[in-house]
């Protein structure tokens, strides 16, 4: 979701910020822009469609020279993507020029105010509204002019602004939508996440909710809203730059499946020492933990769907009464909140826009909350009051894999603490859980071994119209991810359905050679989706199944079956996605998709 770039220093700014730029791609967008300061006015350049075009009309950002810019891909939500609505933005004299990522909520009201003082707007954009009211406030101060429209301005954005009377500077502000700032040798840097910067510096400063920053070539300033001046210091990035590129892979995508075993290693093994299992960042002991009289798990997408599992684990291992909310809809429900309950928001970007808005009502009532995330410093892990990283690594597909794979493994740790607490298992079955924990990035390596196979099968199925995904309890859970793993990247109808849900209606869309596959391996409730499978096959159905090794009758009644290797019911997700995602994958390549970048989406979705 909308990617912004910004660097003032020694050297040509265009081609520093259009390479920032392609590193935010995954980020989801449908049109670009740059405004560069030549020396004498702004310049602006804007595309529809892939970086690559206005990389073109740019030549590489030769045709725009100036030590200062903005750059910014859209992901439109106010207006088409169109050059007209992409940014920057500008005030009607050309003088001062922005990028936004977020949305103004009050911008009808603004923008009707402006035009009734004589300004004139072009787009169809909620931005345009921000350059034309600094403007209005501008008296020769950027500062002053951006604090003052700061505080007229409803919604989320973070914003990069040039003024043609400032040359040597550039401003950046933000309010629930990600910005950072590095500053290296080469020059002073704002981008919407790390990768647009490693190649620059290590030492990212984030900034904080309603914070302005102003860059210099040498300098870095920052200033709360009303502009008094905050120092900030910053966090060293970790992570290398070669953990963001494709290391010969087609796809990132697949390159993160094939992750997924590192993955798990790394959200699980700091947290088991000696057999036991230490989760110092939940900041609870035995007795805090057994006080808790609910969880509610919040999250969007696949995060939510992790959530489901977690469920299903949390009440059936430590007999804890669980529920979990998409994010959207819990913040505007009304739930019914006590202080003894802990609320879990679960995110990979940690900047989802109802997520942090679910956290931050959560908190408003009263309740701790702990954040499972993945990207460290994001918003979330800033405002929650506990959080548990997943050591996954930057995700760049915009389809998650090894991020829902690790938030698994945390939500497992998390039961299982809290079942250990509560003594609904004893240490026999507690270390017996763990013995399975440690064995699943082996087991994962296993299958990702048979993905040939599955490409095999994936390439017959290239032509559906409609799949179904079942399964009962955890198996349920499966399904719904991955019928969001094949849906969003191979554009063919799915749905996930609880297996014994079928016949109350659905099962009227089955019919000959429906794709349906069928998740069955928990042991309790085998023969009962067995049942189901039989059911759809007598339809017409074609059956994919995927279950456990020891399971081979059900070659009786499934077309083609998928082998999982043995771990406990509760663990088995982590096992039954690996093919599902391989699945969806390799749909998506038969088809010739764009699969890092499915239309319409974007990987972290920062407005509501
Ligand atoms: C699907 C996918 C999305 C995200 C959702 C939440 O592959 O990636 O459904 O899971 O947008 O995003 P985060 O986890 O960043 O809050």
């Amino acid at each position: 979701m909308c990617g912004i770039v910004g660097y003032i220093g020694k050297r040509q700014a265009a081609p520093i910020i259009l390479d920032g730029l392609s590193k935010l791609e995954y980020r989801g967008y449908d049109s670009a822009g740059i405004a560069i300061f030549d020396g004498e006015k702004i310049n602006v350049s804007k595309a529809v469609g892939r970086l690559r075009v206005l990389q073109e009309v740019t030549h590489g950002g030769e045709t725009m020279p100036g030590l200062a810019g903005i750059g910014h891909t859209r992901w439109a939500t106010h207006g088409e993507p169109s050059n007209v609505n992409a940014h920057p933005h500008t005030n009607t004299a050309g003088t001062i020029a922005l990028v936004h990522n977020g949305i103004i909520e009050n911008y009808i009201a603004l923008k009707n105010r402006l035009i009734s003082k004589g300004y004139e707007f072009k787009s169809d954009t909620d931005t345009e509204v921000v350059p034309q009211l600094i403007d209005y406030y501008y008296k020769g101060d950027p500062l002053e002019a951006i604090s003052k429209a700061l505080h007229r301005i409803e919604g989320a954005y973070s914003f990069g602004i040039i003024f043609k009377d400032h040359p040597g500077e550039i401003y950046a502000a933000r309010k629930s939508s990600p910005l950072i700032a590095g500053i290296s040798e080469e020059g002073a840097f704002i981008a919407s996440d790390v990768p647009a910067l490693l190649k620059y510096t290590r030492n990212i400063y984030y900034i904080g909710e309603e914070e302005i920053v102003r860059l210099a070539e040498n300098e870095i300033h920052f200033y709360d809203s009303d502009c008094e001046e905050l120092t900030k210091e910053p966090v060293e990035i970790k992570w290398d730059q070669d953990a963001a590129e494709k290391g010969g892979f087609d796809h990132f995508m697949i390159k993160e499946i094939y992750e997924e075993p590192r993955t798990v290693r790394d959200t699980l093994m700091p947290r088991l020492k000696n057999d036991e299992i230490f989760i110092e960042e939940l900041g609870m002991d035995d007795e805090e933990i057994r006080a808790v009289g609910k969880i509610h798990i919040v999250a969007c997408g696949s995060a939510y769907h992790a959530g489901v599992t977690g469920r299903y684990v949390f009440e059936g291992m430590a007999r804890v009464p669980v529920d979990v909310d998409i994010a959207s809809e819990f913040r505007y429900r009304n739930p019914i909140l006590d202080e003894t309950d802990l609320v879990i928001v679960i995110s990979q970007s940690g900047e989802t826009a109802d997520t942090l808005a679910a956290l931050r009502e959560s908190r408003q009532r009263g309740c701790k909350v702990l954040a499972i995330v993945n990207v460290v410093g994001s918003s979330i892990a800033r405002e929650a009051d506990r959080v548990m990283y997943t050591w996954a690594g930057p995700e760049i597909s915009v389809a998650t894999t090894k991020a829902y794979s690790a938030q698994l493994i945390a939500l497992y740790l998390l039961a299982l603490k809290f079942a250990s607490a509560k003594g609904t298992i004893d240490s026999t079955e507690l270390h017996s859980y763990i013995e399975d924990l440690k064995r699943l990035p082996d087991q994962i390596e296993l299958l990702l071994a048979r993905q040939k196979s599955i490409q095999r099968f994936a390439n017959r199925y290239v032509g559906a119209k409609d799949v179904f995904f079942i399964g009962r309890g955890i198996d349920y859970a499966i399904s719904m991810e991955g019928s969001l793993k094949l849906k969003e990247i191979s554009y063919i109808h799915s749905e996930a359905y609880a297996a014994g849900e079928l016949k109350h209606g659905t099962i009227s869309l089955i019919e000959e050679g429906t794709l349906v596959a069928a998740v069955a391996t928990q042991k309790d409730l085998y023969s009962k989706t067995v049942s189901n499978i039989v059911e759809v096959k007598s339809r017409g159905a074609f059956v994919l199944a995927v279950t456990n090794e020891y399971n081979t009758d059900i070659e009786k009644v499934a077309d083609y079956v998928i082998y999982l290797p043995e771990t406990a019911s509760w663990f088995t997700n982590s096992l039954a996605i690996i093919p599902l995602q391989l699945f969806g994958y390799y749909v998506s390549v038969g088809k010739g998709y764009d699969v890092d970048h499915p239309r319409n989406l974007a990987k972290s979705v920062t407005v509501e």
